[in-house]
């Protein structure tokens, strides 16, 4: 059992370091992964709340519920000064997907410099859902920023990114190479001035469905969900789909990841903790779908989904 809005444990009682993250699953196990924050909260420049950049996690687990450490799969880059992936740089959002053609796995994520003003996209591959992934690069995605953003595989085996663009206004849909590790010139550009990030997407019966942040940092705000026909265009946001105490604030959470396992739509939520990012929480709350209507209660127990 979990506590939701808490930090969760693994099967070692140590607690769970992978904010930011997702689940994949792959061949009967759940891959867990996410940002290790588990170091000292550090002022930046300017006077932002961060933990320097350690690398991603990787937690393993056949419930959803017994998560067995696998260590992390892209580490900092002490050495480098020049890297992106130095600790004294950002590292975000990582997300995996499953490469049929080459049979290996991809790590996207959110790179940037200590300010976000890079506003880039990095890729890695590994042979191995439990890494290491070996860096390729961080780049402009079409030419454009990228700031929050997830990686989403379609039913026809295409991928895409969705980031945040142009200072967060918009979010834009890159469609990904046969490979996954390069976008292929195709984009749309979606929400146009809505200012939303934390991006996710699922494809559950007739609908493509995605939930997202308003921009405020590490401060909670109001979710909001969005559902279209077609992946690519014809985005609508619709409303706020939490319900209950707290609805306005998330339960006091930040969109992270949205799922199917065993059959239930799942949302998966960071509680930051800005002062003590280390400590930030977790839930995994049971998504209600019924063709345009998306509800989120919020549920204090994850008990899975068996
Ligand atoms: C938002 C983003 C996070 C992180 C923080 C930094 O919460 O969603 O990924 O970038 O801002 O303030």
């Amino acid at each position: 059992m979990h506590k939701n809005g808490e930090l969760w444990f693994d099967i070692n009682h140590q607690p769970i370091q992978a904010h930011g993250g997702m689940i994949m699953q792959f061949n009967g196990t759940y891959y867990w992964y996410g940002e290790h924050k588990g170091g000292p909260n550090v002022l930046s420049k300017s006077g932002g709340r961060r933990v320097d950049f350690i690398g991603f996690s990787c937690y393993s687990s056949s419930n959803l519920i017994d998560w067995k450490n696998e260590g992390l799969i892209l580490r900092a880059d002490k050495e480098n000064k020049e890297s992106l992936l130095h600790p004294s740089q950002v590292g975000e959002r990582p997300k995996v997907v499953y490469n049929e053609k080459n049979n290996n796995f991809v790590l996207w994520f959110h790179s940037d410099t200590w300010d976000y003003s890079y506003a880039g996209a990095s890729v890695a591959v590994s042979d191995s859902p439990t890494g290491p992934f070996r860096y390729l690069r961080s780049f402009h995605p079409n030419g454009r920023d990228c700031r929050d953003m997830t990686v989403f595989k379609d039913d026809n085996g295409k991928a895409y990114l969705f980031h945040s663009t142009d200072f967060n206004k918009t979010m834009c849909i890159s469609e990904l190479d046969e490979n996954y590790t390069d976008v292929t010139g195709f984009y749309t550009l979606n929400f146009i001035e809505q200012q939303r990030e934390a991006p996710t997407v699922l494809h559950y019966k007739n609908w493509y469905y995605s939930v997202t942040s308003g921009c405020t940092g590490w401060k909670p705000n109001n979710a909001l969900y969005a559902i279209s026909r077609s992946l690519c265009s014809g985005w609508k946001l619709i409303d706020n789909p939490c319900t209950g105490k707290n609805y306005r604030k998330t339960f006091f959470g930040q969109s992270t990841y949205l799922g199917v396992a065993e059959g239930q739509p799942f949302l998966m939520l960071d509680h930051w903790k800005p002062d003590h990012l280390i400590n930030s929480g977790y839930s995994i709350l049971p998504v209600y779908l019924n063709e345009k209507e998306m509800d989120i209660p919020f549920v204090p127990e994850f008990n899975g989904f068996q």
